[in-house]
């Protein structure tokens, strides 16, 4: 194994880690959708497709990247990308650096072999992109037969993780670039430490539509990788939390949300503040280890038709249009950035 599949394992068992999450919250417990008690639907009639990059899914729900890279990473993949073919629902690679380093293993996310009806998200960091050309980028998406590629900017992981990359100058014109070379829509996302209204301007800018702004409040890469002998342990709860994130960026561009999504109404929520789609990570691959994908999948699914049910929307349309306050930290935060001008 080299360092990168070695960190791809310590990864997957320290990510598994209860403690690994935030204790800060991601301000959906903030937020109230209005209770209505005449919704007017019958709830086996409520439809939750929603469309995205191009397809159609049958649920606004996303399976955010994780793996890839060493065998037990490429028995998770396949077990989630059957989960997200059986759904239809998109389906997120974790970091393809291990098979650009090892060709060998591009079989760990190879699941269109098996799945090829899934909706496949490829992934590369960021910094990667950069040292990267063209030619191994339209590798990384033609041999797995990508159908979007996810960008990630993970500089609160990096600068935390002992051996991390610290250079992250040039990468937006490098996104730039590579938009213009790739025939795959582009996704970028944060891991977890969430996406500012700046940055979605400055994504915005470089012509990305499509942002997943994976907030504080879920899995912390702070804290995961402050176990792997990460010293700044100062920054382990740093991140802007996943609905302040929603909340600042759902007007520039069409937002995924993660981070600390737990269930199907935090995923309403999600939805009413405004993303187009919410997904999770670390729940999926509990689920996984415990065997139980299936059920929690439906939970998700039953929880937010419920959320719809009573606040009477028949589709996600009228869920993004639900009502809904927002009380305690969260309204704070809003006033005070508001008192502040900022834009
Ligand atoms: C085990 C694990 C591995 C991850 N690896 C990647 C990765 O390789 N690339 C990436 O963009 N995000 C990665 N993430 C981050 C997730 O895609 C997501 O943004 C983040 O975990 C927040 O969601 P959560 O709170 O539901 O876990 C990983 C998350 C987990 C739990």
């Amino acid at each position: 194994m080299n360092q990168t599949e070695k960190r791809k394992e310590e990864h997957i068992n320290q990510a598994l880690n209860a403690s690994n999450q935030y204790v800060k919250t991601t301000g959906f417990e903030c937020v109230e959708l209005i209770h209505n008690a005449l919704p007017e639907l019958d709830f086996e009639e409520i439809n939750t497709q929603v469309k995205l990059l191009g397809r159609t899914f049958s649920y606004p729900i996303y399976m955010a990247g994780m793996t890839g890279g060493y065998k037990k990473a490429g028995e998770i993949n396949k077990r989630l990308a059957k989960l997200a073919q059986q759904y239809n629902i998109p389906f997120g690679l974790g970091s393809q650096r291990a098979m650009v380093e090892n060709p060998e293993l591009k079989y760990t996310y190879d699941v269109k072999k098996d799945y090829p009806d899934v909706f496949l998200i490829g992934n590369i960091g960021g910094v990667q992109l950069k040292s990267y050309s063209t030619e191994k980028i339209e590798w990384i998406i033609k041999s797995v037969e990508l159908d979007a590629l996810a960008i990630h900017l993970n500089p609160l992981q990096e600068i935390v993780q002992p051996e991390g990359d610290r250079d992250f100058s040039g990468i937006a014109e490098r996104i730039a670039e590579v938009k213009d070379i790739i025939d795959v829509p582009i996704i970028i996302k944060e891991v977890g430490a969430g996406i500012s209204r700046d940055v979605a301007l400055r994504l915005k800018s470089l012509g990305i539509n499509v942002i997943d702004v994976s907030g504080s409040g879920g899995t912390s890469w702070a804290k995961v990788e402050i176990k792997r002998g990460g010293k700044l342990t100062a920054f382990a709860e740093w991140g802007i939390p996943t609905a302040l994130a929603i909340l600042r960026t759902r007007d520039i561009v069409n937002v995924i949300a993660t981070g600390g999504i737990r269930n199907g109404l935090d995923g309403a929520k999600a939805i009413a503040l405004g993303s187009v789609m919410f997904g999770s990570a670390y729940p999926f691959l509990k689920a996984v280890f415990e065997n139980r994908e299936n059920e929690f999948i439906e939970g998700l699914i039953h929880e937010l038709k419920v959320a719809m049910f009573l606040t009477g929307s028949k589709d996600i349309k009228s869920l993004r249009n639900a009502k809904y306050y927002i009380t305690g930290w969260l309204k704070d935060a809003l006033a005070t950035i508001s008192q502040n001008n900022f834009k």
